[in-house]
């Protein structure tokens, strides 16, 4: 360490530099400026420079490329973070945001990366990243049926934890094992059990969270109207969530899974109709998935027809499973052999891909199979869609090109959450949420171009059938078409746009809060929740 006496004029001046002008490449004097305050706010033993990269570090661009989800922001001309922060203790998260407020560095906090615009690792102006892989420690207690989990994590990590403990407990959460607990649970997370246990944040005890103060806080000491906001207000507008007290819910020895497929040529219309009355409103142990997706015709050459299948989860045994079917839906043509009995465990392993017979432990790598360009969007829907509607829609899918829809049935234990109990508001009245999706692997701007029109198109030729006034939108399916505010400014009038598609009549308790607790906005991205004076 420099004494004090020589090195506080000199290290003055870049803080002052910083306040007055953000510059992109003063890359040096952040690093140095940032590297003394953490220094002088953390312990000697915890050798802080080992967690403070800079971008002439050998090792920055493998940490910040480890947890890019999306290709799109994956390029030369994506703009790059000054400085990557990984935090290894909860006190360092603490300093690095006293640090980078009095320094005047915008933070974006990353945990899995799965934002699908790339909000925790890009930005406009010039940013730093904290970046909390490190933090993943999760602590089940069978006993009281609950798990500690810190922002870090994967939900993977989560399910293999609980798994080891008990094979009757799980967790109401996303499918895909790669995603982090801190952006997907403050967004909102949901998965295949939301019918009977609703979303993630209606199954949360505790949480911890360093504020803009850089007070370390849980439930009592931040309150309830904190604790509400993180419950699906979205990470990045209130502070870094170090880590959730889940509560863990009950699931059976077997659960059945099965996926069923049908083309144009037989009848998927009729199927697509029918889901729309039944995966809501079925037992609440069935979770049915239905992907749309225009694909060439098996039967004739050159042609395109939609393919809509069935992908399920059911918590019991097929048996049951085919008894509902076979009475409530039986356009589905729902056979013994397409049903396959299982662990719960197992069942997560086969909703997200993996080979039959692949052990649990696999859930623990961090290393995704592929990496595609994506785009989504969302969509909810209150009225089943007519037949006839249906048909003209996959004219119109067919022709604008590869866009697919992925609904999501709501119904159950989401009927019965008032709209206000958590941020997120789509409960009752909402049949399904809709996925838009499209996924590309060409590189190049003219690729992205036409797949975004195309994605596009779909989403203007989907209004009619949508829920409107406002159009809602799930939060986690990140979309910056739907409203955006620049990183700077980030005004209220700007921020309402996209607000009230995200939280409904949620958005005004969420400003309160927000204008509480962060008045100087130092936590923002493109689309947080904006301060009202
Ligand atoms: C392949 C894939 C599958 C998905 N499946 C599902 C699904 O089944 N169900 C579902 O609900 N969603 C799903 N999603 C969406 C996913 O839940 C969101 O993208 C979620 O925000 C990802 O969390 P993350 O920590 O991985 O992302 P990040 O990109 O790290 O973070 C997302 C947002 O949260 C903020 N944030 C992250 N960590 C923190 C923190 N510790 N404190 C405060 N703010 C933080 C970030 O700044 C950013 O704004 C999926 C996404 C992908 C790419
Ligand atoms: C170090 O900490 C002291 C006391 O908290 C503070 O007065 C001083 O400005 C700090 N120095 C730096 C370089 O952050
Ligand atoms: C940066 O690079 C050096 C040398 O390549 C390495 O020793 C160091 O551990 C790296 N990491 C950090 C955080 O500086
Ligand atoms: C991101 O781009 C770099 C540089 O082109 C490349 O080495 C890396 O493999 C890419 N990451 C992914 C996930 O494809
Ligand atoms: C499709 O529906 C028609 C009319 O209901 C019926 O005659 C036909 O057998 C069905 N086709 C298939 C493949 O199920
Ligand atoms: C997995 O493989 C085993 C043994 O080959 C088989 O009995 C079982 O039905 C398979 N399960 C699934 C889900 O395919």
């Amino acid at each position: 360490m420099m004494k004090p006496s020589v090195s506080m004029p000199l290290l003055l001046l870049p803080y002052l530099l910083f306040l007055i002008a953000f510059h992109p490449c003063a890359s040096d004097s952040s690093y140095d400026g940032l590297l003394q305050c953490l220094s002088n706010r953390t312990q000697p033993s915890d050798q802080i420079s080992r967690i403070v990269y800079q971008q002439t570090n050998s090792s920055f661009t493998s940490i910040l490329n480890a947890y890019v989800r999306n290709l799109r922001f994956n390029t030369t001309s994506t703009p790059k973070p000054l400085l990557i922060v990984t935090p290894l203790l909860e006190s360092h998260v603490s300093a690095a945001v006293v640090c980078a407020k009095t320094l005047g560095l915008h933070i974006k906090i990353r945990s899995g990366g799965h934002d699908y615009e790339g909000l925790s690792y890009v930005s406009d102006d010039s940013f730093i990243i904290l970046d909390m892989f490190n933090l993943r420690s999760i602590d089940v207690n069978v006993q009281d049926e609950s798990a500690w989990v810190q922002a870090g994590a994967t939900l993977g990590e989560l399910y293999y934890r609980i798994w080891e403990k008990s094979k009757v407990h799980g967790y109401p959460a996303g499918i895909c094992p790669l995603v982090g607990v801190g952006g997907h649970i403050s967004g909102g997370g949901y998965g295949n059990m939301l019918r009977k246990y609703g979303l993630s944040v209606d199954n949360m005890l505790d949480a911890r969270i360093v504020d803009a103060k850089g007070r370390i806080l849980d439930r009592s000491s931040m309150g309830e109207d904190l604790f509400w906001a993180i419950r699906g207000g979205g990470g990045g507008s209130f502070g870094v969530i170090l880590a959730y007290k889940v509560k863990l819910v009950p699931v059976p020895q077997t659960v059945t899974v099965f996926r069923v497929e049908k083309f144009l040529e037989d009848n998927a219309t009729d199927l697509v109709y029918k889901w729309q009355l039944i995966a809501p409103s079925t037992d609440v142990n069935l979770f049915m998935r239905l992907l749309i997706q225009p694909v060439s015709s098996r039967t004739q050459k050159g042609e395109k027809t939609i393919r809509a299948s069935v992908v399920t989860l059911f918590l019991g045994g097929a048996d049951r499973l085919l008894s509902i079917l076979s009475k409530d839906f039986p356009e589905l043509g729902l056979k013994k052999e397409n049903c396959m009995e299982m662990s719960w465990i197992e069942s997560v392993l086969w909703w997200a891909d993996f080979d039959n017979g692949t052990a649990p432990s696999a859930l623990l790598s961090r290393v995704p199979d592929s990496v595609n360009f994506l785009e989504r969007k969302s969509d909810y829907v209150q009225k089943p869609i007519s037949k006839a509607n249906l048909e003209w829609l996959w004219k119109k899918m067919i022709a604008a090109g590869k866009t697919g829809l992925v609904f999501n049935p709501y119904g159950g234990r989401m009927n019965k959450i008032a709209p206000s109990d958590s941020p997120f508001p789509h409960r009752a009245g909402n049949l399904y949420k809709i996925q838009h999706s499209i996924s590309w692997t060409e590189e190049g701007p003219d690729a992205e171009k036409n797949y975004l029109s195309q994605i596009r198109r779909v989403y203007s030729y989907m209004t009619p059938f949508v829920s409107n006034n406002p159009r809602g939108s799930f939060l986690n399916y990140r979309d910056l078409d739907i409203g955006i505010t620049s990183d700077s400014k980030n005004s209220y009038a700007e921020g309402e746009v996209y607000g009230v598609k995200y939280f409904k009549g949620n958005f005004d308790r969420l400003v309160k809060i927000k204008t509480a607790v962060d008045p100087t906005n130092f936590f923002r991205n493109e689309q947080s929740i904006p301060v009202k004076a």
